[in-house]
């Protein structure tokens, strides 16, 4: 059975009232150089990104605020965490929820958005409405509440299909989906936060992000919890192309470590970060290595390939590196080891029975 969520309604006063429940003695201690029990607010916590940042702060002893309309997002995603977070439950274009939400709160971690280029080909409308309207509106109210900073997820989709590679924040953005134009319209916002309103933003570019609690079963699901749930079902995966093309395939933890640093990091204010792990993988790599994993051979149909996608993509994470200290942590094998276990740990219990 699915544990439900506790739904809590924060207001100004009750957010004031956490933000002096702090103990005095804990406030001065630093985790890995981060101020520790600052008010976090994660936009689409209930995704499967933000389920991983929101575990991280929860486990970190961080008060945190989750503010999602569950439109992609799942209430399974924060069971474990329903005592200890609130949960806000909205669209991210409403200001009076914004306000509540963010009310007291130091970091908005803004990661709200529908995620796919797939589904904006098909309704570029609604992408827009809640990727760039969304972005513009959490903008205006980190503004208005005194948010310390906002880290804004963005897309490696912005780049397009350049052939230069690595991938690096210096070049001209070529978008060529509208769910990529609505990342990079997001990142011009944050951009002109900083100077005009005094908000300062981040803007992380994820490369291909995978790992625990990624959904498998949406129409417009990822690539790897597709082939891992379909391999393990003896299900036949569809590869779009000859399966050459290549991923900077990035385990999630190192997106939430990203985050973290980005809320911190000094003079990152305005600025655009690749957030990957330096390598790709062709997807042909990646469907041997599920087969070892797995130790299941997998049944692979090639067809034509699909508009909007990309051939190659990889980060190049100097500027990252140089500015955040960020490093990836976990390497694409281990990280694919990592998620194959957590496949076959949740395979019998909750994901795979929930209807959508
Ligand atoms: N997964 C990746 O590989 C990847 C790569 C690049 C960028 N990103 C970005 O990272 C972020 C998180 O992606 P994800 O993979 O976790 O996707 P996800 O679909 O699992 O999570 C998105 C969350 O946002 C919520 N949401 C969507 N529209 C909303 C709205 N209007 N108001 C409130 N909540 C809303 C959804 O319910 C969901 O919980 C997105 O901004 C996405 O564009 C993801």
């Amino acid at each position: 059975m699915v544990a439900s969520v506790r739904l809590v309604r924060y207001t100004p006063s009750s957010a004031a009232a956490a933000l002096m429940r702090r103990p005095p003695g804990k406030a001065i201690v630093s985790i890995g150089g981060r101020h520790p029990l600052a008010v976090y607010v994660v936009t689409g916590g209930a995704g499967f990104i933000g389920s991983n940042i929101v575990a991280r702060l929860v486990a970190e002893g961080q008060e945190v605020r989750v503010l999602d309309n569950f439109a992609t997002g799942h209430r399974e995603n924060l069971a474990e965490f329903s005592t200890k977070i609130g949960v806000f439950e909205g669209n991210v274009s409403d200001a009076d929820l914004l306000r509540s939400a963010f009310a007291g709160a130091d970091y908005v971690l803004h990661q709200a958005a529908l995620a796919s280029v797939q589904r904006s080909v098909g309704d570029p409308v609604a992408t827009d409405r809640a990727n760039v309207h969304g972005t513009l509106r959490v903008l205006v109210a980190a503004r208005d509440a005194g948010v310390k900073r906002v880290v804004y997820a963005s897309s490696s989709s912005v780049y397009g299909d350049v052939a230069e590679l690595p991938k690096h924040e210096a070049m001209t953005p070529a978008p060529k989906s509208p769910y990529a134009v609505s990342k990079l319209a997001g990142e011009h916002y944050c951009a002109v936060f900083p100077a005009i309103y005094g908000v300062e933003t981040v803007s992380l570019r994820y490369f291909n992000v995978f790992g625990p609690r990624q959904d498998p079963k949406s129409q417009y699901a990822a690539v790897i919890p597709i082939f891992i749930s379909g391999i393990m079902a003896g299900r036949e995966i569809q590869v779009f192309g000859d399966g050459e093309q290549s991923r900077d395939f990035t385990y999630v933890d190192n997106v939430v470590e990203a985050n973290l640093r980005a809320a911190q990091a000094k003079g990152a204010a305005g600025k655009a970060y690749n957030v990957g792990t330096g390598e790709r993988h062709t997807l042909n790599e990646l469907i041997e290595l599920l087969q070892q994993l797995i130790g299941r051979a997998a049944r692979v149909e090639y067809g034509a390939e699909r508009a909007g996608d990309v051939k190659h993509s990889q980060a190049d994470i100097a500027r990252a590196r140089a500015d955040l200290g960020y490093e990836p942590q976990v390497s694409f094998e281990e990280g694919l080891r990592r998620t194959v276990q957590w496949f076959r740990s949740t395979e019998s219990t909750t994901f795979f029975l929930v209807d959508r």
